[in-house]
């Protein structure tokens, strides 16, 4: 070794034998009742050498250490009892007592205050056992959780799930014959400016956060061989704040989209029938069983992914980015958070995943419903027969935004 480098190692290591000694000087004697095993606190009970009185922690050269004074110290019966102060006596530079207190998570002495600071006197967290990992330190256990579960079964999901929509397109194809409008009959509205406004914004909002999300989860594992370390680290830099940004703006327009929706989402006539028949999917006519508005596909997409998910999804990003009010944001917390918000958001991702698939290749005519607003009687008849016959029977207006805001009809071309 080099001399400079061995003045390096020697300042390095000083630090740490200092702290070491410190707590030799102010360790008491085994079994001493002043002092607990495994305890980070100790009461002095050796007065400390003279020039040291004035407290603080004293430097020591680590090549002055003399590694053991007592050569059969783990001999002793209460060798693994001893706290830090006691086993620096015997075996001096020796610290496993107080990185054992510190993986416990006993919390040791701060000046910062609690209120501000709840953790700060707690280096590591103390053992615990999250659903899937073993009993272990917290901050362990949610990397576990994390990378033995979220990650390879919410991935494998994700996968699974797309394949199905694959399979399925390609074996049964697009469901539906008539186009939104140029069908025949009648135009309807059927989802007003303001529906469609909430919804897109909803919609775009969703994009940017699943995006986001999937390459913060899963980038490393198909992106970053491709991309290589830096243009990996520099685009999911990017993407977490845009997915920190796009997620309250995803909460406001969710709640929108709750609220404006719901009233025509609880369970009609007819659902059962489409539920029992999967919509009519499988059958030979391939026709579709009569609904209201919307169908019982849509409303078990509405109550899981949109309202219990969304919602889920929603509070736990909340308290992840910081917003809620007089939380406090201790490192459990965002643990906790992180698992469900994670959880919630693969789930998600594969109900709403299927959503998207019935709304742009899936249902002959959706997309243009909820992009120009307009069906005509045709495409009501083979989708949502009820609710056509309340339209015709005056139950429910054709045209409910005012016809000011209606688009010209040139402007809705048959799909
Ligand atoms: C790119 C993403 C999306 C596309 C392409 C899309 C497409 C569509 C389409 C075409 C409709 C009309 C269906 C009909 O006429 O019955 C619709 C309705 C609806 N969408 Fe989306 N959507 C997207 C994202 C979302 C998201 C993220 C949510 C909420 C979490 C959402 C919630 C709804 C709701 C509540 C309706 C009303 C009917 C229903 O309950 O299905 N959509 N969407």
């Amino acid at each position: 070794m080099s001399r400079s480098t061995k003045a390096l190692a020697a300042l390095v290591l000083a630090g740490a034998a200092g702290f070491a000694a410190a707590q030799a000087v102010q360790g008491s004697s085994p079994g001493s009742p002043s002092t607990q095993a495994g305890s980070m606190r100790q009461v002095p009970d050796d007065p400390a050498p003279a020039g040291q009185q004035q407290g603080g922690i004293q430097g020591q050269n680590i090549f002055d250490v003399k590694p053991e004074v007592k050569r059969d110290a783990p001999a002793d019966p209460g060798y693994m009892e001893q706290n830090n102060g006691q086993r620096n006596r015997v075996q001096p530079g020796n610290n496993a007592p107080m990185w054992r207190g510190v993986q416990k998570g006993v919390e040791g002495y701060t000046s910062l205050p609690k209120s501000e600071a709840p953790e700060a006197g707690v280096l590591i967290q103390g053992p615990v056992q999250y659903p899937g990992s073993r009993m272990t330190t917290a901050g362990e256990a949610w990397r576990q959780v994390r990378n033995n579960w979220i990650v390879p079964y919410g991935g494998s999901l994700l996968l699974i799930s797309i394949l199905a929509f694959a399979i399925f397109y390609f074996t049964r194809g697009t469901i539906g014959h008539n186009p939104a409008v140029g069908g025949g009959g009648r135009r309807i509205e059927r989802f007003t400016p303001f529906e469609r406004a909430a919804h897109w914004s909803n919609a775009v909002a969703f994009c940017v956060l699943g995006i986001s999300g999937i390459v913060m989860a899963f980038g490393r594992h198909f992106l970053l061989p491709v991309l290589g370390l830096q243009l990996n680290g520099w685009l999911t830099y990017v993407l977490k704040n845009l997915h920190n940004f796009f997620g309250p703006l995803f909460a406001v327009s969710l709640v929108v989209i709750i609220v404006t929706f719901i009233k025509d989402e609880f369970p009609r006539k007819g659902d059962l029938g489409w539920l029992l028949k999967l919509g009519g999917v499988f059958s030979k006519s391939g026709d579709e069983p009569p609904t209201h508005r919307f169908n019982a596909g849509e409303k078990v997409v509405f109550w899981i992914g949109a309202f219990v998910l969304g919602l889920v999804l929603v509070a736990s990003g909340l308290v992840l980015d910081k917003l809620v009010p007089s939380l406090v944001y201790v490192r459990e917390t965002m643990q906790v958070s992180h698992m469900v918000h994670a959880t919630a958001g693969v789930l998600m991702l594969c109900i709403t995943g299927l959503h998207i698939y019935l709304g742009t290749i899936g249902v002959k005519g959706a997309y243009r419903a909820m992009r120009d607003g307009y069906v005509d009687e045709a495409w009501a008849k083979e989708h949502h027969a009820y609710w056509l016959e309340d339209i015709q029977a005056g139950r429910i207006p054709a045209q409910r935004s005012s016809d000011g805001m209606a688009p010209p009809a040139e402007t809705v071309k048959p799909a």
